[in-house]
């Protein structure tokens, strides 16, 4: 019996930092409303592409690991804002390791680093494949118009990465589960436009909208009910479960689904004060800290769960093996930013500002 543990761990978040402060230097909004509506202090913007910091967290996770890229057997990477539609990221990351695998992208939106982690699960318990790189990177920035607050304040950029190895020892990825409710297609979105048409750029609505309100409602009942199913699945319970990694979109969100799911709040991994919304790669980015906060510890029971726009959802239970430290450490980095995080937006503020000041 093959079992799928997380042996390597890494994260690559971009350097310029904007705080709730940068942000109401130019838009209606205040520090108190973003910490008190969202849990989020500052967020990260990134002056790279995505795959740019795939590759870095992905470099890191391999050193911990203790393995090479040429090893891997499949490079998962998991983004809603790709650099390139085609090809996708995953061979941009896969040529910067060296790995010579399969490799591919998928888009869950938030949920698809958990997607991720399942799939490669149930691809190493069947024999399928023995090591499998899996990739949450987003450079959400990009896709914000920032004379929208309700949108602007929530999102930030950067990468995290695990390695799932096959192992005999048991524990690793106990079960998962994933869902979607297309319901909800519509109230978290960005698409090209009612137009579709590409060559009318007047038309092209490229840019998050949210109603938040109600993917707020439908995230809690989502991720709670995945989480149930996933435990009973597992023949366990709430009180089985040591630690839980949930998807960073709003602590308010994050407090209500553990109060409903009965769980301590000391039980629950929290970090969005630092890096806000990150979409698939809040809960890499979360695991990294975590162990780098020593609140992962050997043999402990892990609940990771996330929604995202589709509306997807996911939920991972696993037990973490013995080591909580990486094998080796990569000096993998970004390029250095000369600029601030005002100064990397400021074209596309002062573009969305203008166009919404000059509707047509
Ligand atoms: O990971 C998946 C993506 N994430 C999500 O989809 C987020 C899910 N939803 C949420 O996190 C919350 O619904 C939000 C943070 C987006 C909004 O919080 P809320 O408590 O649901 O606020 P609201 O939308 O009900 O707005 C309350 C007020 C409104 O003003 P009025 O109508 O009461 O006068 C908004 O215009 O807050 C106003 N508002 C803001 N005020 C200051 C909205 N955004 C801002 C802002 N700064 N940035």
């Amino acid at each position: 019996m093959q079992y799928a543990h997380i042996t390597g761990w890494g994260k690559s978040v971009p350097p310029a930092t904007l705080t709730n402060e940068d942000l109401a230097t130019f838009m209606e909004t205040t520090d108190e409303w973003i910490k008190t509506r969202t849990g989020i202090s500052k967020r990260n913007i990134s002056h790279v592409n995505t795959s740019e910091m795939a590759s870095v967290a992905a470099k890191h996770a391999l050193a911990a690991a203790g393995i090479d890229g040429c090893e891997l057997d499949l490079i998962i990477l998991a983004t809603a804002s790709p650099d390139t539609l085609i090809p996708n990221i995953a061979s941009k990351v896969q040529a910067d390791i060296g790995a010579t695998c399969g490799a591919f992208d998928i888009n869950a939106a938030c949920s698809g680093f958990l997607y991720g982690v399942g799939l490669a699960s149930s691809m190493i318990k069947s024999g399928q494949s023995k090591k499998i790189l899996i990739i949450g990177a987003e450079r959400l920035s990009f896709y914000l118009d920032w004379s929208r607050r309700e949108t602007a304040v929530l999102f930030g950029d950067g990468a995290g990465a695990v390695v799932l190895e096959a192992s005999n020892q048991p524990g690793g990825v106990l079960g998962y589960e994933i869902n979607n409710d297309p319901e909800g297609r519509d109230i978290l979105k960005s698409d090209f436009g009612s137009k579709m048409d590409r060559l009318d750029t007047d038309s092209l609505d490229f840019y998050i909208h949210i109603n938040g309100q109600d993917v707020f409602k439908r995230a809690i009942h989502g991720m709670g009910s995945l989480s149930n199913t996933v435990l009973e699945k597992c023949g366990m319970s709430i009180d089985d479960v040591d630690f839980v990694i949930p998807h960073q979109a709003n602590e308010r969100i994050i407090d209500t689904l553990i109060s409903r799911m009965k769980i301590p709040k000391e039980k629950a991994f929290v970090n969005i004060a630092d890096y806000g919304n990150t979409s698939a790669a809040t809960i890499p980015i979360a695991i990294c800290d975590a162990l780098s906060q020593g609140k992962i510890v050997p043999g402990q029971t892990i609940l990771s769960c996330a929604f995202g726009a589709g509306l997807t959802s996911a939920a991972v239970l696993f037990k973490w093996g013995e080591r909580i430290t990486p094998i080796s450490v990569s000096d993998a980095n970004l390029p250095p930013c000369d600029k601030t995080a005002l100064e990397l937006i400021k074209p596309a503020v002062d573009y969305f500002f203008n166009k919404a000041n000059n509707p047509k």
